[in-house]
C-alpha cells in the first residue's frame, strides 16, 4: 500500500475507485465533489438524493460512473455534521473509504484531501490522519489464523488536490501519519499475542528487535531477576514469584544530541493476570493477556521517536512479569519492600499492577526526568467510571494534566480528567506496613485510590498516570479505525506530546 500526494484534477484521473466527501445533511456539493458532479452532469447529486444518503459519519455511497469519467467507481463518504468536523471525522472517513476500497478489489485508489479546502484544518494534519484512518483501519492480528489469506489492500492510494501549493505540506502529512499508525500497531500486535507466546521474555525479546531496528538510535538495558533482587524491586519480584517464567525490568532510552526535557514513558507489563490466588473470576479473566497494553503503548512510541526526532530525551521503562498461582505465588497479606524501600502490604494479590509500578515509578524517578508518564490497564473501577472507550487520567501537576489532554484530543484518543483527592490517601494505610494495595474504600473510587497507591513511588517529579484499562483492548469495534482486540491506545498521545514539546 503505496501512499502519494499529487496535484491533478479528480475528475480526469483514471482509477478504481474516487473517493470525495460531503457533510452531513448537505443540499448541493462544495468543493471537489461539486466540481466532480458538474463532469457527471450532476448525476451524482441526483443519485445520492434518490438513495437518501444523508452523509452521516460511519456512512458512505457508492456509485458506478459507466465511463463518464475516468474513475470506475465513486464512493462518496459522509463526514458527519459540519460543525463536529475535526481530524477525527477524517480519520473516520478515511478508514471507511479503505475498507470499501478493499471489499471491491480496487487497485489503484484516488481520494480527495478531506477537509482540507474547509473545516480550518490544516493540510499536513489532515493527510496524516487519512493515513492514520486507512492503515488503523484496515488492521488485522492474522499471526494465529491457519489461513492468512484476507481482503487485500490496494497497490496504490493518491491523494489528489487541484491546490498545488498544499503537495508539500500534505506528504509532511502521509509521512507523520504512516510514524503514528505504525508504532501504533507495534502496540496492537503485543496486545493481541496471546499470552502463551508472549511470556516476560518474549515481550523482553520483541522490545528488542524494535530496539535493534532503530540501528542505535535507542539504547536498551535490561535487568533480570537477580540483578532486580539486587536493585531491591520487592514489588516486582513478588507478583512474579507465583509465575514459572522470570521477571525482567526493561529501560529504553531515546537521548538525541541537544535535549531541551527528559521525560519517561513507564508501561504496566502484566503479559497475563489471572489475579493470582486473589483469582480472578473466569469471564474477568478472557482478556487478560491485555494487561501488558501500557508497556506496549510504551514500546510502540518508542520505535517512532527515531523518526520524529524530537528534541527531547525520553526514557521507557516497564517491569514484566506473570501474575500467576502456585504454591509459590504471593499470598494475601504478604509484605513487599519496594526499590524506593517503602513496604506495601499485598492484601489483595490481583491488584497486582500497582506493586509491580511501585518499583518501575521508582526505577523512573531515578532518572531524575522533568515528567513522568505512566499507562497502566489498572483497573475495572476506571472502567465503571468513563466506560470502555476512555482513558482516566490523573496528574499531581496541571500544566501536565492540560497538554496531555490536548495531545490525547489531536490524537482522538477520549482522556479525561479524574481527581487524585488527598482525603482518600488515608485508606489506604496498612496496619503493619507503610501502605495497603486495596484501599479500605473496596471498590469505591477504586480508579482514584489506586492512582494514589501509585503516587507514592513518583517523589516530587511531575507526573500522570493514564489508567488505559477500557481503551486498551475493545471488545467491540469502538469506531471505523478501532476493530475488535488491541487498540493501541495511548502511542498516539504519547507521540503528540513529544511532538507538541519539542
Ligand atoms: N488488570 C486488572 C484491571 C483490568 C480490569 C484491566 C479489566 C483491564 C480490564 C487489575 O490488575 C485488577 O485486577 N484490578 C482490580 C483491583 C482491585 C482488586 C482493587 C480491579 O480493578 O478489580
Ligand atoms: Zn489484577
Ligand atoms: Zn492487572
Amino acid at each position: 500500500m503505496k501512499f502519494s500526494v499529487r496535484k491533478g484534477d479528480l475528475s480526469k484521473e483514471p482509477c478504481d475507485l474516487l473517493v470525495l466527501n460531503a457533510f452531513e445533511g448537505f443540499k448541493t456539493f462544495g468543493g471537489a465533489t461539486a466540481s466532480v458532479d458538474k463532469a457527471m452532469g450532476g448525476l451524482l447529486l441526483t443519485l445520492a438524493q434518490e438513495e437518501s444518503f444523508r452523509a452521516k459519519a460511519e456512512t458512505s455511497f457508492m456509485l458506478y460512473t459507466h465511463g463518464m469519467i475516468p474513475a470506475k467507481r465513486i464512493l462518496l463518504v459522509g463526514l458527519g455534521k459540519e460543525k463536529d468536523f475535526s481530524e477525527e471525522s477524517v480519520r473516520s472517513a478515511a478508514a471507511l473509504s479503505l475498507q470499501k476500497a478493499r471489499s471491491i478489489g480496487a487497485k489503484k485508489v484516488v481520494s480527495v484531501v478531506h477537509g482540507a479546502g474547509h473545516g480550518g484544518l490544516h493540510p499536513k494534519q489532515t493527510a496524516k490522519a487519512i493515513i492514520e484512518g486507512m492503515m488503523l483501519g484496515v488492521y488485522e492480528f492474522l499471526r494465529h489464523k491457519s489461513s492468512k489469506i484476507s481482503k487485500k489492500n490496494p497497490d496504490e492510494i493518491i491523494l489528489l488536490t487541484h491546490n498545488g501549493q498544499i503537495t508539500t505540506q500534505v506528504l509532511n502529512g502521509i509521512k507523520l501519519g504512516e510514524i503514528f499508525a505504525n508504532a501504533t500497531i507495534i502496540a496492537r500486535d503485543l496486545v493481541n499475542e496471546p499470552a502463551q507466546t508472549l511470556r516476560p521474555i518474549d515481550l523482553v525479546n520483541r522490545t528488542k528487535a524494535m530496539v535493534k531496528a532503530t540501528e542505535g538510535k535507542i539504547q536498551m538495558r535490561i535487568y533480570n531477576k537477580t540483578q532486580l533482587e539486587k536493585m531491591g524491586a520487592g514489588g516486582l519480584l513478588g507478583i512474579a514469584q507465583g509465575s514459572d517464567h522470570e521477571p525482567f525490568l526493561v529501560h529504553m532510552i531515546y537521548k538525541p544530541s541537544k535535549a531541551k526535557k527528559k521525560y519517561a514513558f513507564v508501561g504496566k507489563a502484566i503479559t497475563f493476570d489471572s489475579g493470582g490466588l486473589s483469582l480472578k473470576p473466569a469471564e474477568f479473566m478472557e482478556n487478560m493477556k491485555e494487561d501488558m497494553a501500557g508497556a506496549a503503548s510504551v514500546i510502540g512510541a518508542m520505535s517512532a521517536l527515531p523518526l520524529l526526532a524530537p528534541s527531547i530525551e525520553v526514557h521507557g521503562i516497564y517491569g514484566v512479569c506473570e501474575n500467576m498461582v502456585s504454591g509459590r505465588s504471593i499470598r494475601p497479606g504478604d509484605v513487599v519492600v519496594a526499590m524506593n524501600k517503602k513496604t506495601i502490604e499485598v492484601t489483595n494479590t490481583d491488584a497486582e499492577g500497582r506493586v509491580t509500578l511501585a518499583d518501575t515509578l521508582s526505577y523512573a524517578v531515578k532518572q531524575k526526568p522533568d515528567m513522568i508518564i505512566d499507562l497502566a490497564t489498572l483497573t475495572g473501577a476506571c472502567m465503571v467510571a468513563l466506560g470502555d472507550e476512555i482513558i482516566g487520567m490523573f496528574s499531581n501537576d496541571d500544566k501536565v494534566a492540560q497538554n496531555i489532554l490536548e495531545a490525547a484530543k489531536l490524537a482522538g484518543e477520549s482522556c479525561w480528567r479524574l481527581p487524585l483527592v488527598p482525603q482518600y490517601r488515608k485508606t489506604l494505610e496498612s496496619k503493619i506496613a507503610d501502605l495497603n494495595n486495596v484501599s479500605g474504600l473496596k471498590r469505591k473510587g477504586g480508579a482514584i485510590t489506586a492512582a494514589l497507591f501509585l503516587e507514592e513511588f513518583v517523589a516530587q517529579t511531575p507526573w500522570a498516570h493514564l489508567d488505559i484499562a477500557g481503551p486498551a483492548f475493545a471488545e467491540r469495534p469502538l469506531n471505523t479505525y478501532t476493530p475488535y482486540g488491541a487498540s493501541g491506545f495511548g502511542v498516539r498521545t504519547l507521540l503528540e506530546l513529544v511532538r507538541n514539546a519539542s
